[in-house]
């Protein structure tokens, strides 16, 4: 019986590889090239399945020249490189890979935050320039984190787990803004108080962004958003591009509008509004939030696992929609 072709877009584990070519003709991508999608639409000629990565684009005018594609493994949590509408409608099933990097992202989610409040690398580039000659009482001072309010906009998984970090490891008040509120026992294990966007704008310390990107959450945090926050405040954004308007933010951080950002995910990535590049007051780091090597190791064999269990038994383990004979 000749083998199912599935497509691996990006570079992966070997190991990850290895595990798939136990099922199916693997075609992968270890060179790690970053397709076009002209180029994508053509890779997967012959493919029922692909193993994405979170950054390819799957669509209609690659799903309409690929009919015999019958599912697509995301890597990642996020899934906003799909159009569910348009692979519902061609039967082709998404699947993403949630839980496995909750607590390593929230980890980072914190770390970024800390890193922002306590001016830790805009520090570390004085100190490099050798421009450190002397102690001073008020040199990079920064922001409380203990104690001090976190305003947590998307209380997913993931801000769940930054609000316990926050509540029960640093002390610290918690509010957050969702579509929807969470359960009374959630919200007891999170220490954390429902609130309006713009009361969350107006009194929170710290602002972080762990909200889906979707139509609706564009420019979540704009010009005007900007302008309700403290002048004392930090924003971070580990969520996705386009949930702030970078523009607006690079203004707000020039202006000291607010006080400080960090930024893990940007507009247009891994292109960056180069307006972000001139402001001292950024932490900016190239999308890590869940890079550690037992995470993504788990991202991977989640997806790979997804493949297999879907082409060899007809179910995912992970599936975003509903496709006929699933
Ligand atoms: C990373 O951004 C993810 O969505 O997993």
């Amino acid at each position: 019986m000749t083998q199912k072709s599935i497509l691996v877009a990006r570079a992966i584990f070997p190991e990850v590889l290895e595990m798939l070519s136990q099922h199916f003709q693997v075609e992968s991508n270890q060179a790690d090239d970053v397709w076009p999608p002209d180029v994508l639409k053509q890779k997967m000629q012959g493919k029922v399945g692909a193993l994405t990565s979170g950054s390819e684009r799957i669509d209609a005018a690659l799903l309409q020249a690929n009919p015999q594609l019958q599912i697509v493994a995301n890597m990642a949590v996020g899934y906003n490189n799909f159009d569910i509408a348009a692979m519902t409608s061609a039967g082709v099933l998404a699947t993403n890979a949630p839980d496995v990097l909750t607590e390593t992202t929230a980890d980072f989610g914190f770390a970024l935050l800390m890193a922002t409040a306590r001016r830790i690398t805009e520090s570390e580039h004085y100190l490099r320039k050798g421009l450190w000659t002397k102690w001073s009482y008020d040199m990079f001072t920064g922001a409380e984190v203990h104690g001090s309010t976190i305003g947590i906009i998307g209380m997913g998984r993931i801000g769940q787990g930054i609000a316990k970090r926050a509540a029960h490891g640093f002390g610290m008040r918690v509010i957050y803004h969702n579509r929807s509120r969470l359960s009374a026992d959630l919200e007891a294990a999170c220490k954390a108080t429902y609130v309006a966007k713009e009361e969350l704008l107006r009194t929170a310390d710290h602002v972080m962004l762990v909200v889906p990107y979707s139509a609706e959450s564009h420019h979540t945090i704009g010009a005007k958003e900007l302008s309700c926050m403290k002048p004392s405040a930090t924003l971070v954004n580990i969520a996705r591009g386009g949930i702030v308007d970078d523009a607006a933010l690079a203004l707000a951080l020039k202006n000291k509008q607010i006080a400080a950002a960090g930024l893990d995910v940007f507009e247009g990535e891994p292109a960056l509004n180069s307006a972000l590049l001139t402001v001292p007051n950024v932490v900016l780091t190239p999308h890590i939030a869940s890079a550690t090597i037992p995470t993504r190791m788990a991202m991977a064999k989640l997806a790979a696992d997804n493949l297999i269990e879907f082409l060899t038994k007809g179910k995912a383990l992970t599936p975003l929609n509903q496709v006929t004979g699933q």
